[in-house]
């Protein structure tokens, strides 16, 4: 049975008391929900923030990206010892803007996750299909292409505290959210992929969260497929309130 985990993705978006604020309204509201994992993605500068105001809860802070080097002359990049020193256990890697505006591939996907699990972190790896993809037909052929390039090169056991994020690239911050039965056709397509290589076990057992407009009034319907174990929230997980109600499905 696959724990779900509900994962809040808050872009670039918040100062660090703005995330105080959200904690000190979140906490109490998910402080008995304790069906489900939790975890918040701020921006790099307000991490201790969160991890400070998330001592105490079950509540779990990851960073948004990384880079693979441990340490050294890279100007502007941080690394995953640096976000494992702060107090992090998640990472986002692979976000569809990280590959649109910052040149992200497949290639650096691989070489992140690597680095996150060496750093003792959980990566949460994203994928997805752009609209012209999908309206193309494409949809299982970019996901093949991105597990083999971006995942296919981990082993069995790094691929077990992998969670992978689909995240159709034309449902996110659009209000157009997949439906779950499309949303699941993708996820068990993925879940083959795993299957093909390591196996029915590491399939069954690894879990593969939803993204893209996400909201209080969709997570129900998205959470009755089995095939969908969680969710990766942008814009709602900037509010307490609806961050609580998406997390209390
Ligand atoms: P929205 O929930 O705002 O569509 O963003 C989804 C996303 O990109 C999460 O990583």
């Amino acid at each position: 049975m696959r724990r779900p985990l509900l994962a809040g993705n808050w872009k670039m978006y918040k100062t660090a008391a703005e995330t105080a604020a959200f904690f000190e309204k979140f906490r109490p509201l998910v402080e008995r929900s304790d069906h489900c994992d939790i975890v918040i993605c701020p921006p790099f500068p307000n991490l201790a923030a969160a991890v400070e105001a998330a001592r105490g809860s079950r509540i779990e802070i990851g960073g948004q990206d990384l880079f693979w080097e441990r340490e050294g002359a890279y100007t502007g990049e941080v690394s995953g010892p640096m976000l494992a020193a702060i107090g992090c256990r998640w990472v986002i890697i692979g976000h569809s803007e990280r590959r649109q505006y910052f040149g992200e591939t497949d290639g650096t996907v691989l070489k992140k996750t690597i680095a996150a699990l060496e750093a003792g972190l959980n990566p949460i790896v994203c994928v997805g299909e752009r609209l012209e993809e999908r309206e193309a037909g494409q949809t299982e052929e970019v996901l093949r292409a991105q597990y083999r390039d971006g995942l296919s090169g981990l082993s069995a056991e790094q691929l077990r505290r992998v969670t992978i994020a689909y995240e159709p690239v034309w449902a996110i911050g659009t209000g157009r959210t997949a439906t779950p039965e499309v949303a699941a056709e993708a996820h068990r397509f993925l879940r083959e992929q795993v299957a093909a290589q390591h196996g029915r076990e590491a399939a069954a057992s690894l879990r593969i969260l939803y993204g893209g407009s996400v909201k209080p009034d969709n997570i129900r319907g998205l959470m009755a497929q089995p095939e969908i174990d969680g969710a990766l929230v942008g814009g709602a997980s900037l509010d307490p309130v609806s961050f609580a109600a998406i997390v209390n499905f």
